[in-house]
């Protein structure tokens, strides 16, 4: 079941049946929390947080749009995200870190509840399907707009925003796709329910920038990095919807979707209707570095096996660029 075993629930570890909430917690009846979504992936020296910081630093962030005072360090966060990874004994697993508020009040300030931390973790596969990162996806253009500026908080991951990504993904699945792309208020492409967009022709990768309002997603902050490792220019800004239809390639980032290829969109093929070749290279840098075949050369994993100290970084991949080198 997702989400079993041991939770992490303010300040200790209880199994999943225990780690419960009354159902006058405030989070239930107005979306009041914040949360994070990670993995951790087997590598030959055990499983390996992927981007633990950064994780960290945006639930933080959406802690402060949100204005919840948490009651735990970063370094206790993080290290309780580690502790939750071993204690369960995940060879590789999906970690939700959620924040809530709990109960106090039935107004909606809601400052006036409690703050309840929940670190959950569980084994996922890929998130878009079996088959998806290779074989690439079916998507639509969703009639739902993302949140015109001012009348949400994109850059926070709060929970009652998700309201929002629940009517895209019903929508694409009630239409037979597997997910939706969002439109931002003026129009232009702005993110999937869970996931950013790439959009690359002619040899350049585009993605849309914070103020379409998306999500700050740390897998397209990684993928901006990859891109340039490999040479491909990006740019950031708006993007005719139309352009998704032009593309020599689209692919979505995300932590569940990891980085799956576009294969058409409304049913449009994109490009020649298969994986293109910027997508397939950065998909072979981000898996290369995730399962420890690659060094991690950007210090993105967190070791979080047996006798790993709390939040340890691990050095290199399976092996190091100097053990492969000679
Ligand atoms: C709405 C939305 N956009 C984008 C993303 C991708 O973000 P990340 O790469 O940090 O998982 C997510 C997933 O967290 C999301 O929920």
């Amino acid at each position: 079941m997702a989400g079993g075993g041991q939770i992490w629930f303010n300040g200790r570890f209880v199994p999943a049946a225990q780690a419960v909430v009354p159902v006058t917690a405030h989070a239930l009846h107005y979306g009041s929390s914040v949360f994070e979504g990670i993995r951790a992936y087997a590598t030959g020296r055990g499983p390996a947080v992927f981007c633990l910081p950064q994780h960290v630093r945006r639930l933080y962030d959406s802690c402060r749009i949100f204005r919840i005072d948490l009651p735990y360090s970063p370094a206790q966060i993080t290290a309780a995200i580690v502790d939750a990874v071993r204690t369960n004994g995940h060879a590789s697993c999906y970690i939700r870190p959620l924040v809530f508020r709990g109960p106090g009040t039935f107004g909606l300030d809601p400052r006036k509840a409690s703050v309840e931390v929940a670190i959950i973790t569980f084994p996922w596969g890929r998130y878009l399907g079996q088959d998806a990162v290779e074989q690439g996806v079916d998507v639509m253009v969703s009639s739902w707009r993302r949140a015109a500026p001012g009348t949400a908080a994109p850059m926070g991951k709060i929970g009652g925003q998700y309201v929002t990504s629940q009517f895209i993904a019903m929508e694409a699945a009630d239409h037979g796709f597997v997910e939706g792309i969002a439109l931002d208020a003026q129009g232009f492409i702005s993110e999937g329910s869970g996931e950013n967009v790439f959009v690359v022709k002619d040899g350049v990768a585009h993605t849309p920038p914070l103020s379409g309002a998306i999500l700050p997603g740390v897998t397209r902050s990684v993928v901006l990095t990859l891109l340039s490792d490999v040479g491909v220019p990006v740019r950031e800004e708006p993007l005719l919807r139309e352009f998704l239809h032009v593309a020599d390639e689209v692919f979505f980032t995300g932590t569940a979707a990891e980085v799956t290829p576009v294969r058409s969109v409304d049913r449009i093929p994109v490009g020649a209707g298969r994986r293109g070749p910027i997508t397939a290279n950065i998909q072979e840098q981000f898996f290369g570095i995730t399962e420890g075949r690659l060094p991690d050369r950007h210090g993105w994993l967190t070791s979080a096996g047996a006798g790993a100290e709390a939040a340890a970084p691990v050095r290199g991949g399976a092996q190091s660029a100097a053990e492969r080198t000679g």
